[in-house]
C-alpha cells in the first residue's frame, strides 16, 4: 500500500531523535523490501493468481510456506509483515535472507529469526486467548517497542529522565473524559472552516495534478493524477516511471491497489485496508463525514500535531476500523486522520496528514498531504486542482486497473 500518511509526528514524539531517525531509515528499507519481493516473485516465473473483483487472494494459496498466518487475504498478510517489522523496527531482511542490492530474496525459506517470529506469533495468540478473550491486547509491540531484545529490568535512567511526549495517535479517552466540545460541534466548526455545507455541496468532483514522492521513487518527485467524484469515489495514479505505476482506486464499494513490479500486481483491498481507501475517498467530500462514520467519541486529553493544538475525535468506519481525526483547535481544519486496521496480530496504524489548505471555488481544499504507514511514507503535492470537471465512470474501480492483471 502506498497511500498511508504523516511521519513528522513520529519524529517529534520522541526525545531520542537519533534513534527515531534510524527507525525511519529501517522502515524506508522495509518499503523497498516490498518492492523487491515482487521482483523476486516475477523472476521466479510465477504468475500472480487472478486478483479480480472482490475475491481476495488468500495467504496460503499465494505464498509457499505459510504455517501460522493461514487463511487471511494477502493484503492483510503483508500488512501483518509490516506490523512485525514496525514493532521490532527491523526491515524485512532481518528475517528473510538474501538481503539487499537486487539479489533475489527467498521469502519462503525459513531462517532462525523467522522461526522465532513464528513461535512468538503462537505465544502472543496463546497469551491473548488465555487472558484477554482473544482480543489483540498483547502484541509484538507490547514487549518489543522497536527493540529486538525487550528489556526485563526497569531502567533507572528512564525512571528519572524526562517524560517523552506521547504520540498523539496513542492518546485515549480517560475513565473520566476531559470536558470538550461535542463531536457535532467540532465537525460543524470544521465544515464551517471549509466554507460551509452549502458551498461544499456545490463541489461534486475534483481532478488534480501534482507530484508524489515516496520510498518507491527514492523520494524523487514524480507526476501524480487524482480523480474524485461524489459520493466517495476516488482514483490516484502515481507515474513512478515510464513503465511503472501505482494505482489506488475505490469505486464506492471495492478498492484495489495496483503496483507495477510488486508481489501482487493488483491487490484487492479487504478489511481495514478497504476502510482506509474508502475513508480517503470520502475525505474529498467532507460534508458527508458525519453520516459516513459512526460511534463518535470525544474527551481526549489535549495534544498537538506539528505544534498545532488539536481536538481529537474518534469514530468507527463502516468496516469496523477505528479512526481518529485531529482538528486544529484554532482554525477548525482537519490536520490528521489516523486509522487502525486490524491484522492477525494487532492494529496496523496509518495516517494522512493534511496541510496547505487553499481556496477553491469558495471552499478550502488541502493541496498537500502525507501518507505514513508501517512500511513507508509518501508526500502528495497538488499543483492544479479543478472542481466540477465531468469524470468518466471508467476512471474508478476495476476499469482503471492494468489490463494484463485483470482476466
Ligand atoms: C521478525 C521476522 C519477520 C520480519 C521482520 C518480516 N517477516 Fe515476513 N515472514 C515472517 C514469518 C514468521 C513468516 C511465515 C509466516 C507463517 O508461517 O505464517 C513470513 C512470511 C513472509 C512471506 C511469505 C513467503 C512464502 O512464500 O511463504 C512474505 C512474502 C513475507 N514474509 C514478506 C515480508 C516482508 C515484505 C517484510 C517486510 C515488510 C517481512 N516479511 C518482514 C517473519 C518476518
Ligand atoms: C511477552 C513479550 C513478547 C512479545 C509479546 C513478543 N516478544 Fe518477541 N521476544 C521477546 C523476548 C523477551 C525476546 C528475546 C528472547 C531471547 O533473548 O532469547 C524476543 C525475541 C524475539 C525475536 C528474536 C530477535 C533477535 O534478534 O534475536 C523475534 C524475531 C521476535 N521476538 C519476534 C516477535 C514477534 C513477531 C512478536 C509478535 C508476534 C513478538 N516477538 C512478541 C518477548 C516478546
Amino acid at each position: 500500500m502506498f497511500r498511508a500518511g504523516g511521519g513528522e509526528g513520529d519524529v517529534k514524539v520522541t526525545t531520542e531523535r537519533g534513534i527515531r531517525r534510524e527507525v525511519l531509515g529501517a522502515l524506508a528499507l522495509a518499503g523497498m523490501c516490498l518492492m523487491l519481493v515482487a521482483a523476486a516473485h516475477g523472476q521466479a516465473g510465477q504468475a500472480a493468481p487472478a486478483a479480480s473483483g472482490t475475491k481476495p487472494v488468500m495467504s496460503d494459496q499465494f505464498f509457499k510456506n505459510v504455517q501460522v498466518l493461514k487463511g487471511i487475504p494477502v493484503d492483510q498478510f503483508l500488512g501483518t509483515m509490516g506490523f512485525i517489522a514496525a514493532s521490532l523496527s527491523v526491515n524485512c531482511t532481518e528475517c528473510h535472507l538474501a538481503a539487499g542490492r537486487g539479489l533475489i530474496r527467498d521469502y519462503a525459506a525459513d531462517t532462525p529469526k523467522k522461526q522465532k517470529a513464528r513461535q512468538m506469533m503462537l505465544m502472543v495468540k496463546a497469551i491473548n486467548q488465555a487472558n484477554f478473550g482473544g482480543a489483540h491486547r498483547v502484541t509484538c509491540w507490547t514487549c518489543h517497542r522497536s527493540d529486538t531484545q525487550p528489556p526485563e529490568t526497569p531502567s533507572l535512567a528512564v525512571q528519572n529522565g524526562a517524560v517523552p511526549d506521547r504520540d498523539p495517535n496513542d492518546i485515549e479517552v480517560p475513565d473520566e473524559p476531559i470536558p470538550s466540545p461535542t463531536a457535532d460541534q467540532i465537525l460543524d466548526k470544521y465544515i464551517q472552516a471549509l466554507g460551509g455545507a452549502e458551498r461544499l455541496a456545490g463541489i461534486t468532483s475534483l481532478t488534480a495534478k501534482g507530484t508524489y514522492a515516496g520510498f518507491d521513487t527514492n523520494l524523487d518527485k514524480v507526476p501524480v493524477e487524482v480523480y474524485a467524484k461524489f459520493p466517495g469515489q476516488s482514483t490516484t495514479i502515481v507515474h513512478r516511471s515510464e513503465k511503472a505505476e501505482n494505482i489506488t482506486t475505490y469505486d464506492g464499494r471495492n478498492a484495489w491497489i495496483a503496483m507495477t513490479n510488486t508481489i501482487l500486481p493488483v491487490k484487492p483491498l479487504t478489511g481495514g485496508e478497504l476502510d482506509g481507501a474508502q475513508l480517503d475517498a470520502e475525505m474529498f467530500f467532507p460534508a458527508g463525514i458525519k453520516k459516513y462514520l459512526r460511534d463518535w467519541r470525544v474527551g481526549f486529553p489535549p495534544t498537538s500535531v506539528d505544534d498545532h493544538l488539536v481536538q481529537v475525535v474518534q469514530a468507527t468506519a463502516p468496516g469496523g476500523s477505528r479512526v481518529k481525526l485531529f482538528f486544529d483547535t484554532k482554525s477548525g481544519l482537519l490536520v490528521r486522520v489516523a486509522r487502525f486496521a486490524d491484522t492477525t496480530l494487532g492494529f496496523n496504524p496509518s495516517q494522512v496528514d493534511y496541510s496547505d489548505y487553499r481556496d477553491l471555488a469558495g471552499v478550502k481544499v488541502p493541496f498537500h498531504w502525507t501518507l505514513t504507514w508501517t512500511d513507508g511514507r509518501s508526500e502528495f503535492d497538488m499543483t492544479d486542482v479543478q472542481p466540477n470537471v465531468p469524470i468518466d465512470a471508467a476512471r474508478f474501480g476495476e476499469s482503471v486497473l492494468p489490463k494484463a492483471a485483470t482476466p
